[in-house]
């Protein structure tokens, strides 16, 4: 059996929650070697893995004997300098997101990727939410028909706590928006398209949290216009082109100042969908169903989600087994290995990681000189 040998680097609290766990579905999958720059995060990392290999210094992690893969689950500033020396030195990449703290770093990780042919992923993990898997197959099965609106909310109540690095923009890039929408953002992508051009405001309303100063977003909203679908035989060129008035539209707000809804998986967060034959609404606090409405309809329905949904393709999570709010956030890991095993793309890749963050560095632009901005993707889109 091929054996994948995997170096955690960030050994925090998303490395113990998601990765970890997720790695455990692969039995080729074994962690050699951990890697974090606090030596009491990096003791209890050892303690829960038993893997005797400790470092502080990523570049002596990515060196480990023995390493094939490398997970980058550190604070956002430190993700392109950990990627770029795992793939100079060869090394498969799952990397948290945001990729990176603005587009031209993540476009230049993407590329430095694929010019080492190595596998690359970015950590969207609600792409393996059951519910919001199902909903891209009815989307693409014409369900709906034509989408016209894309609408994400994710509220919750943080209030004044601290927020550690996340409220530091200079090592965060970006607050509520790369912490939170960036996943929603992504998964407008996946759904309708490429967003084309946004108008967005983004405000910090606390200056300070837990007695350090706080200068990143607390609350963004972003209003776009996504390319309009593609006709038959339309070429990408004639695609970006086509009238906006075709375009499916995009309403995404995303705030820790929604007092009272509670926090992480408790908080609101929700995706609809509407097209010309119907809509459909999922939300994270129900993962395993979706309430769909069709032309008609007096209401929305609430349907469950097919078996064949419920866990990843080839994962061999139960999907009965756990906390279904937490469990498919262990098939990322799966799906990085068993790309890696099956010499695949990985789903979704730095590209996709590299997409979301131009429309956060549009966002910024768009918050900063008030106007809409059209999102400049290079030639990834
Ligand atoms: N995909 C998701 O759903 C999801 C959820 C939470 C967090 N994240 C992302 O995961 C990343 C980490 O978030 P977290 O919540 O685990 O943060 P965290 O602060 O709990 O963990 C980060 C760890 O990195 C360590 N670190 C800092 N500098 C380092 C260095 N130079 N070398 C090695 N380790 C270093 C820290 O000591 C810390 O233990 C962020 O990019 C975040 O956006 C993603």
């Amino acid at each position: 059996m091929q054996e994948i040998g995997v170096a955690i680097i960030g050994a925090g609290a998303i490395a113990l929650a998601n990765h970890l766990p997720g790695l455990a579905l692969s039995p080729q999958a074994r962690v050699v070697a951990l890697c974090d720059s606090d030596r009491a995060t990096l003791e209890k990392a050892r303690q829960q893995t038993g893997v005797e290999a400790l470092y502080t210094d990523y570049r002596e992690a990515v060196a480990h004997d023995g390493v094939d893969a490398v997970i980058v689950a550190t604070p956002n500033f430190l993700h392109p300098p950990i990627v770029h020396a795992a793939v100079a030195a060869r090394k498969h990449v799952l990397c948290e997101k945001p990729l990176a703290l603005n587009f031209p770093d993540a476009l230049a990780i993407h590329r430095a990727a694929e010019s080492a042919g190595v596998r690359h992923m970015t950590a969207f993990t609600y792409r393996f939410v059951p519910a919001m898997r199902y909903m891209k197959h009815l989307v693409d099965a014409g369900d709906i028909g034509t989408p016209f609106h894309f609408r994400a909310q994710r509220f919750q109540d943080w209030g004044d706590r601290a927020m550690g690095w996340r409220q530091v923009r200079k090592l965060a890039g970006s607050g509520e928006m790369g912490d939170m929408l960036s996943h929603r953002i992504d998964y407008g992508h996946h759904l309708i398209g490429p967003i084309a051009s946004l108008v967005a405001q983004m405000k910090n309303l606390l200056a300070a949290r837990g007695g350090q100063p706080s200068d990143v977003d607390d609350w963004i909203a972003m209003l776009c216009d996504f390319r309009p679908p593609p006709t038959p035989g339309q070429s990408a060129a004639q695609r970006s082109a086509a009238p906006a008035s075709s375009a499916p539209t995009g309403v995404l707000e995303s705030t820790k100042f929604a007092t009272g809804r509670g926090m992480g998986h408790r908080g609101q967060d929700t995706v609809e969908v509407n097209g010309s034959a119907g809509t459909i609404v999922y939300s994270t606090q129900k993962p395993l169903e979706l309430w769909i409405g069709k032309l008609g309809d007096a209401d929305l329905r609430k349907i469950d989600i097919p078996r064949e949904f419920l866990v990843w393709p080839g994962s061999p999570r139960d999907p009965l087994q756990g906390d279904p709010l937490a469990t498919f956030r262990y098939d990322q890991g799966f799906e990085f290995i068993d790309a890696i095993l099956n010499q695949r793309p990985c789903r979704p890749s730095f590209r996709e990681g590299a997409m979301a963050q131009a429309v956060m560095d549009a966002a910024i632009v768009s918050s900063d000189q008030r106007r809409w901005v059209d999102v400049d993707y290079a030639d990834l889109a």
